[in-house]
C-alpha cells in the first residue's frame, strides 16, 4: 500500500501536492474540484498591500491626498477597485469553510504595520497557515541589498512574535547567496520555505515599441533552479522545503522529493491541464513507487540531496564548468550547416 503522506508547516498533509495561490482559488467550483481530485492543500490568492491601501484611500476621502491616491490606484489596478481586504478576508474565511483540506492564506505586504495588522486579521480567518509572499523588485542602484535582507528579516521577526500559526515564506532566487538568507530566517522560527516565486517581467512589443506584460505560465523547464535548491538545503534547515515553479507532472514531483522537497506547489499545470490532473499526477508517483518498491515518501525523500548524493560534483561549480567544456557536444544535437 503507497502512503504520499507528507507534512508541511508542521500540519500533516495526505500527499505533497498544494494548489498554490492565484485567481484560480478565488473560484468556489475550483476549490471544491480540486480537493475531489486529491490536492492535499490550498493556497488562497494574495492580499496585496495595494489592496489595503485602496481602502485606506477609500476610508478617508475628506483629505484631497487620499482622493488622488484613491483614483490613482483604480486607475493603476482597476480590478482591485472592488477587492479591498475587507472583501478577500471574507472570501478567505469563506473558502476556508467550503473545503476540509488546509487552507493556508497569502500576504504580499509592503510596509511592516500592514504585514502585522493583516497577518493577524487572516489568522482569525480561520485558516491553518500563512505564506508571506515576499515579492522585492530591486528599481534603484542605491538601496544596499544589505538592506533589503535585513528589512526581510525584521519582518519576519514581528511577524514571529505577533502571530501564533506556522508561517511560510515564499521567497525569489534573486539574494546573492539565498541559502543563507534561508538558513538566517529558518533560525527565526519560519516553518517553511515555498522556493521560488515566479516574478512577471514586463516585455517590448517592437512594432508599437512599447511595453508591455504578457501573461505568462511556466514550463517544465523552469524548475530545475528549485530542484537545485531542494537539493542544497534537504538536511540543513529544520523548516519544511516546499518547492514552486515549473512543477508540471508527477515525474517533477518526484524529481522535487528525490533532492529533498517536503511538498510542491503548482499553478500553471492547472490552468493548462485543469484541476482534474491533479489525479493523474498522483496516480504517476505511485505507480512509480510501486515500480521502484518505495512505501512511502520517506524512502526516497532527499536520496538525491547534496547530502546524500554520490555524485561529489553535482552541486558544485566544477559540474558547470565540466558541461561548458564539453559543450561542444551541443554541435551534434544543432549542426552548424
Ligand atoms: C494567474 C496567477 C495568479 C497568481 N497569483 C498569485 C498570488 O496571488 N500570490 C502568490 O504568491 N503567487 C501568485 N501566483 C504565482 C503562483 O502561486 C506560483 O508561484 C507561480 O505561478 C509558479 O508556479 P507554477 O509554475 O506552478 O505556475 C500567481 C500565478 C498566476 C499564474
Amino acid at each position: 500500500m503507497i502512503d504520499l503522506k507528507t507534512k508541511y508547516l508542521g500540519i500533516e498533509l495526505k500527499n505533497p501536492l498544494i494548489l498554490g495561490a492565484s485567481n484560480l482559488v478565488t473560484n468556489p467550483d475550483v476549490l471544491k474540484r480540486a480537493e475531489d481530485a486529491g490536492a492535499a492543500a490550498i493556497v488562497y490568492k494574495s492580499l496585496f498591500e495595494e489592496q489595503i491601501q485602496l481602502e485606506a484611500a477609500q476610508l478617508d476621502d475628506e483629505l484631497e491626498e487620499y482622493n488622488e491616491r484613491n483614483a490613482e490606484m483604480v486607475k493603476l489596478f482597476p480590478t482591485i477597485a472592488h477587492a479591498g481586504p475587507e472583501e478577500h478576508l471574507m472570501n478567505v474565511r469563506k473558502a476556508k469553510e467550503s473545503v476540509k483540506i488546509p487552507m493556508i492564506a497569502s500576504l504580499n505586504a509592503i510596509y511592516t504595520e500592514s504585514w502585522i495588522e493583516y497577518a493577524q486579521l487572516l489568522e482569525q480567518t480561520g485558516v491553518d497557515a500563512l505564506e508571506f509572499n515576499f515579492f522585492y523588485i530591486p528599481r534603484d542602484t542605491q538601496t544596499d541589498g544589505n538592506e533589503v535582507n535585513k528589512q526581510q528579516l525584521d519582518i519576519i521577526k514581528a511577524l514571529k512574535s505577533k502571530v501564533k500559526l506556522p508561517i511560510s515564506v515564499k521567497l525569489s532566487p534573486y539574494y546573492a547567496n539565498p541559502l543563507n538568507i534561508i538558513a538566517q530566517m529558518d533560525q527565526l522560527g519560519v516553518n517553511g520555505f515555498v522556493l521560488f516565486n515566479r516574478h512577471f517581467q514586463p516585455d517590448i512589443d517592437i512594432e508599437k515599441q512599447a511595453h508591455y506584460a504578457p501573461f505568462n505560465l511556466s514550463n517544465p523547464e523552469d524548475n530545475k533552479l528549485s530542484l537545485r535548491f531542494a537539493g542544497l538545503l534537504y538536511g540543513t534547515i529544520s523548516a519544511s522545503i516546499c518547492s514552486n515553479t515549473g512543477i508540471y507532472s508527477g515525474a517533477d514531483v518526484i524529481k522535487m522529493t528525490l533532492a529533498g522537497a517536503d511538498c510542491v506547489q503548482m499553478v500553471s499545470t492547472i490552468y493548462k491541464n485543469k484541476v482534474e490532473y491533479i489525479k493523474t499526477i498522483l496516480s504517476d508517483i505511485q505507480q512509480w513507487m510501486e515500480s521502484k518498491g518505495y512505501a512511502k515518501l520517506e524512502d526516497f525523500r532527499g536520496k538525491l540531496s547534496n547530502k546524500n548524493t554520490r555524485d561529489p560534483f553535482v552541486y558544485k561549480r566544477a559540474q558547470y564548468i565540466d558541461l561548458l567544456l564539453k559543450s561542444d557536444s551541443i554541435m551534434k544535437k544543432y549542426p552548424l550547416h
